[in-house]
């Protein structure tokens, strides 16, 4: 069984699939007529999908001019990196109607779209991405970019792609922490936008996390669905729409870049504790019930996700950090708050004592 997605922006709409076994006829699943393309993977998803998508590509008609093969980790998130990237895709002598193709986790998927988006002044992408972080969140809604030594995603671009192909059955070889990291997200559209949703995850979290392929699917895909309908009400996040999928946000970046990216906190699971320090803010405001954060942090708990750092930080290091927030306007923080579960909206006007209160309870 396969489910669609639609995801309909100013840019154009283009289809999400999900469902399992896609890779090996990605070609018939594509919208768009075979042609000229390259692939664009990394190290490790290579090794285990590239040669079933070239295959597949290749049976449809598709003409692969070239395979780029990135090193894997957020590092290739780079210049040196696209420059690269576009100086080896260039060679093969493109046009216009070449397609890249993403096959990896989120870097691949924001590195090939940047690339994408700037070769030849745009040319079409499609995203197949490979870990559960990537297929709820990344792929769709057409962020791309590279990291600056400022900071993460600094630098890129909104650039749609022409259709997601999820095929579930990559999850199978994804690490277990993978998979509880891009449950964190799964988590978020539950909390920002569907009670009924959060519900059922807390029915479904230990089948989904035990690779059950009809949970899987229904998770990836109401992902997907509340995901396109805030990007298509809000694609360039203008509005303080789009902004509501940065919920724990604020705080789990500052916590990544505690870390230095390393190792000790995967980005879902900064996501993780980020979300329980916005969901203590918004109790601490008095904006959502008591008792909503704990309700929170039992379930991510459940779900094998740390709701505290892994590290010691003071207050005023991770205050410090969140200056860098995109979100933050004219040097004033802004957060993603909840009213309730199921329902959140972005607020600024929070004092420093409010979250210096929070942070010390939390950290
Ligand atoms: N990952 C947040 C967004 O796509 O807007």
């Amino acid at each position: 069984m396969i489910e669609t997605v639609t995801v309909d922006t100013a840019s154009g709409a283009y289809p999400v699939l999900i469902g399992s076994g896609l890779l090996e006829n990605l070609g018939v699943h594509l919208p768009i007529e075979a042609g000229r393309g390259v692939l664009i993977t990394d190290e490790n998803v290579a090794q285990h999908y590239r040669d079933t998508v070239l295959a597949a590509l290749e049976a449809s008609g598709w003409k692969i001019l070239c395979v780029c093969t990135v090193a894997a980790g957020e590092g290739s998130k780079s210049f040196a990196t696209v420059e690269k990237l576009c100086n080896e895709i260039l060679e093969n002598a493109i046009d216009r109607g070449t397609v890249v193709f993403a096959l990896g986790g989120g870097v691949v998927g924001d590195l090939a779209g940047f690339a994408a988006a700037i070769l030849l002044r745009g040319v079409p992408f499609v995203q197949i991405p490979t870990t559960l972080l990537a297929q709820v969140d990344s792929s769709v809604g057409g962020k791309t970019g590279i990291n600056a030594p400022s900071g993460k995603n600094l630098i890129g671009a909104f650039y749609q792609p022409k259709a997601v192909i999820i095929d579930t059955d990559t999850l199978k070889t994804l690490p277990e922490r993978e998979i509880r990291a891009g449950y964190a997200e799964i988590a978020k559209y539950g909390l920002i936008y569907d009670v009924a949703f959060w519900d059922w995850l807390q029915e479904n979290v230990q089948k989904l996390l035990s690779g059950d392929s009809a949970a899987l699917r229904r998770a990836v895909a109401r992902s997907c669905a509340i995901k396109a309908e805030i990007v298509a009400k809000d694609e360039k996040e203008t509005d303080d729409i789009r902004a509501l999928l940065n919920f724990g946000h604020t705080f789990g970046h500052a916590l990544e870049r505690a870390a230095e990216y390393d190792d000790r906190l995967r980005h879902g699971e900064a996501v993780a504790v980020g979300m329980v320090m916005a969901a203590n803010l918004s109790e601490s405001l008095a904006l959502c019930p008591q008792g909503t954060a704990e309700d929170i942090a039992d379930h991510l708990r459940s779900a094998g996700l740390p709701v505290k750092p892994p590290f010691s930080i003071a207050p005023q290091e991770m205050m410090d950090y969140m200056r860098y927030d995109k979100k933050s306007r004219a040097g004033v923080l802004r957060f993603v708050l909840l009213w309730e579960i199921g329902r959140a909206f972005v607020g600024d006007g929070v004092s420093e004592d409010s979250l210096t209160g929070v942070l010390r309870k939390c950290l």
